[in-house]
């Protein structure tokens, strides 16, 4: 695809990625996962946390940057048992669909390459849709192309990467009921969310707009198609477990995920789009 924005760099190390450069911002795609790695408009830092211990190479899903969890969030269950956390498509080869735009914006469109056995079980297609200027706009986009309706769940695990964690602050989910998958229970929220110790909650609403602020910086972010919005931070014990996410890299990360965990039934020919926005 000719555009002047976007070039494909093949690696012998690492998976083959997408470079962007463009007046407004950088980024760059992983073939491997469709899977954004980076991303910053002009003359600020990256918006993303990527782990410096990712492995990058196409031998398991990349830790930080924009995961795609699809057709589940979570453990594999029911039919699916067994099978990789979080569904396939961050674990799979993507193609470019298409590049669009100008020197203001930038559309990118990959899909996954799913085996046909199970492009034909799943009876569903998918593709992102990454829209970049100096905010980024993602869009998850799902069609039935079965006889039959499909119940999916899904989540943008978008890892946000921020200077401190112990001066970060994620407003506006104040009141709503969250699962905590820690604890296993359901709790609600009362004041804004600080993170001092490892948080993995859901929480269950199709609210569009919270924040996310550090020190002088906001991320204002909004989301639609959704019916959760996921927080996570491992903190300390369960990040130094994983040898793909740096020791410290808690403290300068927190997802923030717009999700559809509740279980998305979606009738046959009908195409459902998840988004978050980013500002
Ligand atoms: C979050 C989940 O979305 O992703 C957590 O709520 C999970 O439970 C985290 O640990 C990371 O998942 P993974 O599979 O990328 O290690």
């Amino acid at each position: 695809m000719n555009n002047p924005y976007i070039k494909l760099v093949k690696k012998t190390d690492a998976s083959d990625i997408f470079q962007l450069v463009h007046p407004r911002f950088t980024a760059q795609i992983s073939k491997f996962g469709g899977h954004l790695l980076t991303f910053k408009p002009t003359n600020q830092d990256d918006w993303l946390w990527l782990s410096s211990t990712a492995k990058l190479d196409g031998t398991k899903p990349i830790r930080g940057g924009v995961p795609l969890c699809w057709p589940w969030f979570g453990p594999a269950t029911g039919e699916f048992a067994g099978e990789p956390q979080h569904g396939y498509i961050r674990s799979l080869d993507w193609e470019l669909l298409l590049v669009e735009g100008d020197d203001k914006t930038l559309t990118v469109r990959l899909s996954p390459n799913l085996p046909s056995e199970l492009s034909e079980k799943l009876g569903l297609e998918v593709y992102v849709e990454y829209k970049f200027s100096s905010k980024l706009k993602i869009s998850l986009v799902t069609t039935n192309v079965s006889d039959k309706p499909l119940k999916l769940s899904q989540a943008i695990h978008t890892y946000f990467r921020v200077d401190n964690i112990q001066n970060t602050e994620i407003t506006d989910l104040e009141e709503c009921h969250y699962e905590d998958k820690l604890t296993k229970e359901s709790n609600q929220q009362v004041s804004t969310i600080k993170i001092d110790q490892s948080v993995d909650r859901v929480y269950v609403t199709d609210q569009s707009d919270l924040s996310c602020k550090t020190n002088s910086t906001i991320r204002l972010i909004s989301g639609a198609g959704h019916d959760s919005i996921v927080v996570w931070n491992p903190w300390k014990d369960l990040a130094k477990g994983m040898p793909d996410f740096d020791d410290d890299g808690y403290l300068n990360m927190v997802c923030i995920e717009m999700a559809n965990t509740q279980g998305l039934i979606l009738a046959p020919g009908k195409t459902h789009k998840l988004k978050q926005n980013i500002r």
